[in-house]
């Protein structure tokens, strides 16, 4: 019988066995044989020293003395996303943009092929997914006519694939998506962990053989798990998320590792009939539409170097339900169960039979502590009632950290948060320089009526 040509190696102990099986033989963990490509002929090596027979040693190089071109960059002709990649697409490099399905993924990569393209760059667009008539139809729907110049094949084969873009070798490649390629050498369904590390290891491989620039598409899902992105964060060289609600327009791409540039950088994007748009005043168009009643504060963060504006609102309702809801959009759930906590304990507003509800409006995630006094000052205002002290005609800004003895703890960048506030006449702004402690921030800001709800604990 011939030797099947793949294995199946224990991702916790490297245990390999020739047939997969639910628990590694070896170590006794559950679901965590992997089937890999068997290595060709491995060579054995010499027993005890760990040397392998022929190979020769290598002179290492002073760093100083090793040659780094300048990698020039190929702009995407949007500069939100040239921005969160540091400065546009590293030719050869490999970028995978995670996202949950529906979020724009595919729109975004069309977008950017349309303008290389325009500007002269030979480009390929590779689909797994989608027909090539379906791309057309959304290619159609992209302002501009460019799109449609983009070449496509339609294809789930990895080898023919990888024979396309040594053939046609383009200088910006779009593989979508990473989870519908197959191996044929691999009997696992495509998108499993062995076929996604298949893929992107054998498509790396071109990529830089040739200096071909991939942007690798990657399915996510809600909880950020499934066998794909997560395995091949440390294979590919810049990660960027696309983040939002497929409900709401607004949403932000980040870079979550990036070899050429920072992962401070953010892109805010709105999606309309026509594609993706930057949204270049998005603190503008957030503190227009802030609704100034109470359970509403403007938030003062920063998505990446960038200072952006964003309202937060709360409910704040009797329960009938033992433990009460606590529902959050747009922030951590845990950092909300935290903010409650401290809130009762030393802001004086206690919740423990109240539903509490929390959203920041616009479906734009804040994943920083500086949020912390904008949710806690939000539900205290929805608690009481009462909207918080500000400028007549304008709503409250406010930035900060909650400690857990309920102080107020500063924040990356206080002075251009207060600058963008100011932009906008939401000057003072709520801030750890302002209110030691949320005890002085609650009573300051929103008076002293005892809370309606719920005596403090
Ligand atoms: P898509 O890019 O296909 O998402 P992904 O590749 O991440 O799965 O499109 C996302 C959604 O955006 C889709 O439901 C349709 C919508 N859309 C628009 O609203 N306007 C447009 O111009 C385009 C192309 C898509
Ligand atoms: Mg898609």
């Amino acid at each position: 019988m011939p030797r099947p040509a793949t294995i199946h190696v224990c991702s916790a102990c490297g245990h390999a066995e020739p047939r997969w099986a639910g628990r590694c033989p070896d170590c006794g963990e559950w679901n965590t044989l992997v089937e890999e490509r068997r290595p060709s002929n491995a060579r054995a090596g010499s027993p005890g020293t760990g040397l392998r027979a022929g190979a020769g040693a290598v002179t290492p190089i002073e760093l100083g003395q090793v040659r780094a071109a300048e990698h020039e960059r190929l702009s995407t002709g949007i500069g939100e996303l040239d921005g969160v990649l540091g400065g546009g697409l590293v030719p050869g490099s490999l970028v995978l943009i995670g996202g949950a399905p529906g979020i724009g993924k595919s729109t975004l990569t069309t977008m950017a092929l349309a303008s290389l393209v325009a500007a002269g760059h030979r480009v390929l667009y590779v689909s797994a997914e989608e027909s090539a008539a379906q791309i057309r139809l959304r290619a159609q729907r992209l302002t501009g006519g460019e799109a449609l110049r983009i070449p496509v094949i339609a294809e789930t084969s990895l080898a023919a694939v990888l024979a396309t873009i040594e053939r046609q070798r383009p200088e910006v490649c779009v593989v979508d998506s990473v989870q519908t390629l197959h191996c044929e050498e691999l009997a696992s369904a495509a998108g499993s962990v062995a076929q996604v590390r298949e893929v992107a290891g054998a498509i790396l491989r071109v990529a830089k053989a040739h200096g071909t620039a991939v942007l690798l598409v990657g399915h996510v899902t809600k909880d950020g798990a499934l066998a794909g992105p997560r395995v091949l964060e440390h294979l590919v060289d810049c990660v960027l998320q696309f983040e939002g609600e497929r409900e709401r327009t607004y949403r932000t791409v980040r870079a979550v590792k990036n070899r050429f540039g920072s992962t401070s950088e953010a892109g805010v994007f709105e999606m309309r009939d026509h594609g993706l748009v930057e949204v270049l005043d998005a603190s503008a168009r957030f503190v227009s539409e802030a609704t100034q009643a109470p359970g509403s504060v403007v938030l003062c963060a920063m998505e990446g170097s960038r200072p952006l504006l964003v309202e937060v609102q709360a409910l704040v309702s009797p329960s009938e339900l033992v433990p009460p809801r606590r529902l959050a959009a747009g922030i951590d759930r845990n950092r909300l169960a935290l903010v409650l906590a401290v809130l009762g304990r030393h802001g004086g507003i206690g919740l423990g039979s109240s539903d509490v509800f929390v959203n920041v409006v616009g479906g734009v995630r804040v994943d920083e502590p500086g949020a912390d006094l904008a949710v806690a000052l939000a539900v205290a205002s929805a608690a009481r009632g009462v909207a918080p002290a500000s400028v007549p005609g304008r709503p409250l800004a406010c930035f900060g950290e909650l400690g857990l003895t309920g102080e107020l703890r500063s924040v990356a960048h206080p002075e251009r948060r207060v600058a963008e506030a100011a932009k906008f006449g939401l000057v003072p702004v709520a801030s750890p320089d302002t209110h030691p402690s949320l005890r002085s921030a609650v009573a300051g800001l929103l008076g002293r009526r005892s809370a309606a709800l719920e005596p403090a604990a």
